[in-house]
């Protein structure tokens, strides 16, 4: 009986290493590995043929059917393991980076168009020596109209289609508040400019809910007229050409007086009239004006001893001139195509 099994165990292994033989992969290997050690393979088959043996037989039966499983575990173990390195070499094959292949460019960004320009209005009039100031986005009524002498029921009010929000507060219509900010916590004399983004409830092709102002005062004594229109004239020749000319044209502002909008000759057509400039040959790029004393009053400056001027513009505007773009909403619609004409 114990010969019989010695028989049986040892055809297994040639068996086996033929079965191993047509084994492709993995898989097929574990089905052989089930076939020969699992729970109804053909080692599990022999030894059930134990119930037949003779108690002192056992043992060494035992004993066999060990020795045959270490040695059909042992080249199963050598298979997989073949397996494991070749499919490790044909994954490392699929996986081979082609280090010539020209790589992915970056793609820098830069700024954008509008704060290309700020930046460059920015730097115009700080080289001029006029430092830069902030105040809040959300306003209060003092101080984006009743204090630039713009009470309620004032007609100027009409012109500023204002977004209330909660707690009496709004989105500030100019960057005019910034003056009366920082005159209440600084004394004359002073030059400063104020950018940054304002609201009005406003939209078709030349005007958007949000834009961006920048605002210039400078204050002391002695201020003119005439260093007003010396600083504007300036800028314009730097943000524009040398060759750009300027005219001041009255107008009004509740807190200036006299006030003015800055024409400047028709950069589209040079004068000669065109549908932009709607054939005047001239077009508007900015508000400006001398402080009113009344402003000065109420931000208690002695209005005996100085005076003033102010100006505010916006930065959109100046940029569709300077690059002759006719639609403010591209500035905001982020289309590459249109931005990236600005890198
Ligand atoms: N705040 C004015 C506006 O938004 C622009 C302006 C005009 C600002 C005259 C000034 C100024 O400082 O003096 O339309």
């Amino acid at each position: 009986m114990l010969d019989e099994i010695a028989r049986q165990l040892d055809a297994l292994l040639p068996s086996l290493e033929e079965e191993l033989k047509r084994a492709k992969s993995t898989s097929d290997l574990e089905k052989i590995r089930v076939g020969y050690l699992g729970r109804k393979g053909k080692l599990t088959a022999i030894l059930k043929s134990f119930a037949t043996l003779d108690p002192s037989e056992r043992p060494s039966a035992g004993k066999m059917v060990n020795d045959a499983k270490d040695r059909l575990l042992s080249v199963i173990t050598q298979k997989a393991e073949e397996f494991r390195k070749d499919e490790f070499a044909s994954r490392l094959a699929q996986e081979t980076l082609d280090i010539t292949l020209p790589g992915a460019a970056l793609i820098p960004g830069h700024p954008h168009p509008i704060s290309k320009v700020l930046g460059e209005i920015e730097e115009i009039f700080t080289s001029m020596g006029f430092v830069s100031e902030e105040g809040p986005d959300i306003e209060d009524d003092y101080h984006n109209f009743e204090a630039l002498n713009t009470p309620p029921e004032h007609p100027a009010r009409d012109l500023h289609d204002t977004f209330y929000v909660e707690g009496g507060l709004l989105l500030r219509t100019h960057t005019s508040p910034v003056q009366i900010r920082v005159m209440k916590r600084q004394k004359p004399p002073l030059a400063i400019i104020a950018s940054g983004k304002v609201y009005r409830v406003d939209l078709d092709i030349s005007h958007s809910p949000m834009f961006v102002q920048v605002e210039g005062l400078m204050v002391g004594e002695d201020i003119t007229f005439g260093d007003l229109k010396g600083v504007i004239e300036a800028f314009v020749h730097q943000i524009f050409s040398k060759e750009v000319a300027v005219r001041f044209r009255p107008h009004f502002f509740p807190f200036t007086e006299p006030s003015a909008e800055v024409d400047i000759r028709c950069v589209l057509c040079g004068g000669a009239g065109c549908r932009v400039c709607k054939m005047s040959g001239w077009l508007e790029i900015m508000g400006c004006g001398m402080v009113h004393p009344a402003v000065f009053e109420i931000v208690g400056y002695p209005t005996e001893r100085v005076t003033g001027f102010a100006f505010g513009m916006g930065v959109e505007r100046i940029t569709m001139l300077k690059y002759g773009i006719n639609d403010i909403r591209l500035f905001y619609e982020n289309d590459l195509r249109f931005l990236k004409q600005f890198s």
